[in-house]
C-alpha cells in the first residue's frame, strides 16, 4: 500500500479488517518496524485519532512525533508562487519536504472549510503534502473521508456479527447544533459498499450524499422505515452537500433514542465520536447495551496498526 487517503488505495477491505482483529489480539509486536518513524500532523483538533494512531505505532515498534500546526508548528502557505510577505512564514513545499526527510510515513488531519465545495473536494492539503514529498501519507481525516475511521468500524461490524447471514446497516443522520463535515458519512458509505452488508441511507431532505459516496446505497427520507429491522445503526450529524455546508435543520425527531431502536433487530447502536449527548443520541442509547461507540474507538487502534504495517512494509 503506498498511501492511505481513501478505501481507493485498499483492493481488499475485509481482508484488512481481518488484519486488524488479528492485531487486536496480539497487538504488542515491537519487532515489526523497530526504529522507524512515523510523524501525525494535525491541522486539527483530535482525541481518538491523535491517541489511537501514536499507540498503534508504538504496538509496531515505530517512534510516533505529532507536531500541531498552528500551535506548535509555522504557519503554511499553500499558493505557488506567492510572494511570502502575510502571516505564513514556511511554504508546503520546504515543509512536507522536510517531514520526508524526518519521517517514514506521515499522517495528515485536515478538515474542510465548509465554504467552497469544490476547493473541500479537491482535498488541496492532501494533494499539495503528495506533491511535495514521495514517503507515504496517511490520513487521519481530510475533508472529504476518515478511512482509518471506516476500518475501525468495519472491524467493530466484523466483531459484533455472528449471524449467518449479511448484516442490515443503516447510516442514519442526526441532528447538530453547528455545520459538521460529510466526511464520517462519506468515508462510512464507501467503506460499507465494498463490504458484505446491506447497506441504506437515511436523512433529512436536503442532506444527500455525494452520488459517488452513495454508490448503490438505498436512501430514504423516512428515518422511521429505514431503521426497520436493522442491525446496526450508524448515526452521525453532517451539513449539506448541495447546498454546501449549510445547517437546513436541527430536527430534534432525528436523535435516536431508545424509541427509534424498537423497529429495529436491536440494533447495536455506533457512533465515531465525539458525539453530542441529548443532540445526536439520547443518554438512554449511549449508557445502554445496544451502544457499541467505545468498542469503535478501541478499534481505532487495530486499524491504524493494520494500516501503519502495510505502509511501513
Ligand atoms: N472519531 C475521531 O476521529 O475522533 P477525534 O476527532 O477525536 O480524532
Amino acid at each position: 500500500m503506498k498511501n492511505f487517503l481513501s478505501i481507493n488505495d485498499v483492493n481488499d477491505p475485509m481482508a484488512l479488517a481481518q488484519e486488524a482483529l488479528a492485531f487486536k489480539d496480539d497487538p504488542i509486536q515491537h519487532d515489526l518496524h523497530k526504529g522507524k518513524k512515523v510523524g501525525f500532523v494535525f491541522f486539527n483538533p483530535s482525541l481518538r485519532t491523535r491517541l489511537s494512531s501514536q499507540i498503534a505505532a508504538e504496538n509496531l515498534g515505530a517512534n510516533a512525533i505529532v507536531l500541531n500546526i498552528g500551535k506548535d508548528g509555522w504557519a503554511l502557505e499553500f499558493e505557488d508562487e506567492v510572494v511570502m510577505n502575510s502571516d505564513k512564514p514556511e511554504h508546503i513545499k520546504e515543509a512536507a519536504g522536510v517531514l520526508g526527510r524526518y519521517f517514514d510515513v506521515i499522517g495528515i488531519r485536515t478538515f474542510p472549510g465548509l465554504t467552497s465545495r469544490e476547493d473541500d473536494y479537491q482535498e488541496k492539503m492532501i494533494q499539495a503534502f503528495r506533491e511535495n514529498t514521495d514517503k507515504p501519507i496517511l490520513s487521519l481525516e481530510s475533508s472529504t473521508v476518515h478511512p482509518l475511521q471506516s476500518l475501525a468500524d468495519l472491524v467493530t461490524i466484523q466483531e459484533h456479527w455472528k449471524e449467518n447471514r449479511r448484516p442490515k446497516v443503516v447510516l442514519s443522520w442526526a441532528p447538530h447544533v453547528k455545520a459538521l463535515p460529510q466526511a464520517v458519512a462519506n468515508s462510512f458509505a464507501q467503506w460499507m459498499n465494498a463490504s458484505d452488508v446491506e447497506f441504506s441511507i437515511t436523512h433529512p431532505e436536503g442532506y444527500d450524499l455525494a452520488t459517488e459516496f452513495v454508490g448503490d446505497a438505498k436512501v430514504s427520507y423516512d428515518q422511521k422505515s429505514a431503521l426497520a429491522d436493522a442491525d446496526f445503526v450508524y448515526v452521525k450529524n453532517w451539513s449539506s452537500y448541495y447546498d454546501y455546508g449549510k445547517v437546513l435543520t436541527q430536527d430534534p425527531s432525528w436523535t435516536i433514542s431508545n424509541g427509534h431502536l424498537e423497529v429495529t433487530n436491536q440494533a447495536k447502536v455506533m457512533h465515531c465520536l465525539p458525539v453530542r449527548r441529548g443532540v445526536v443520541i439520547k443518554d438512554e442509547v449511549l449508557d445502554g447495551p445496544q451502544a457499541i461507540h467505545l468498542d469503535q474507538s478501541e478499534n481505532r487502534i487495530f486499524a491504524a496498526q493494520a494500516v501503519l504495517n502495510r505502509l511501513l512494509t
